[in-house]
């Protein structure tokens, strides 16, 4: 910091243990008391006779109508009908190599994603690299057989990291099933709990579910242990080795 007054140099030094500590929300300085708030003005009468609860059947519509990639990124960044956009600074599209033969598909952006706008470059990011570089598969390859193409469930960082909803889900995946169209691979990794239960349409979770290929539109698809659940029980590495072989040896045969 530049010469400055003692107070701004404590205060830059709260500001940066606070974003340290994973604080992102502000709150007001002098406390509010709801009580004395006037009351909300009535709700208007919805003027759609019978709105589409989870908003599917329009995602449905934009996503078929996108025929390539950009196309798909452009439609999702501009839908504005999915509230986790509101409370996100960056729609998290996609990285990698779109002709990978691999496609990952993770649950939703955190805290890091969200500001770069990359799905899976945090601390759970950098174990799954190091994960799929055991059997010589990147995100920065340009030859289709070491490359993976990487998205996420959801788009957009959820407040507070919290599961995306049923309902929040249900809405973006068209746009998901499109994505995979799209990039059309040759195995699909289910990375967790929600690509898992969105994709297979199970309730099974993935504890039972992991290791065991099933398809998704066709596609050979391999649900996995999240590398965030690596990292809070290491005891998990073990079946999520067995998997990344039973991958390597799919990718080979
Ligand atoms: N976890 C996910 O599932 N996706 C990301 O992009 C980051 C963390």
């Amino acid at each position: 910091m530049p010469d400055a007054d003692p107070e701004i140099h404590s205060a830059y030094a709260a500001l940066l243990w606070q974003h340290e500590a994973g604080v992102d929300e502000v709150m007001e300085e002098a406390p509010v008391n709801r009580f004395d708030a006037p009351p909300p003005p009535p709700r208007e009468a919805p003027t759609i006779a019978t709105p589409e609860p989870s908003g599917r059947t329009e995602t449905g519509q934009l996503a078929s109508a996108c025929s390539d990639l950009a196309a798909l990124k452009a439609a999702m960044g501009a839908f504005e009908g999915c509230a986790l956009k509101k409370g996100a600074r960056n729609l998290v599209f996609a990285d990698g190599n779109p002709e990978a033969r691999v496609m990952i598909v993770g649950e939703a952006p955190g805290r890091d994603e969200d500001q770069q706008g990359k799905p899976f470059v945090g601390r759970s990011g950098q174990l799954l690299d190091r994960m799929f570089a055991a059997i010589e598969l990147s995100r920065d390859a340009d030859t289709a057989s070491q490359a993976l193409y990487i998205t996420n469930t959801i788009p957009w960082r959820p407040p507070q990291n919290r599961d995306p909803s049923s309902d929040e889900i249900a809405m973006m995946k068209p746009f998901l099933l499109r994505h995979i169209e799209l990039v059309a691979p040759d195995f699909i990794v289910l990375m967790g709990n929600p690509a898992t239960k969105t994709l297979l349409e199970t309730t099974t979770g993935i504890t039972r579910m992991r290791g065991n290929w099933a398809e998704v539109m066709g596609v050979p698809a391999l649900p996995m242990f999240h590398p965030a659940a690596l990292l809070r029980d290491p005891l998990k590495k073990r079946p999520a080795w067995n998997d990344l072989l039973s991958l390597q040896a799919r990718l080979g045969s």
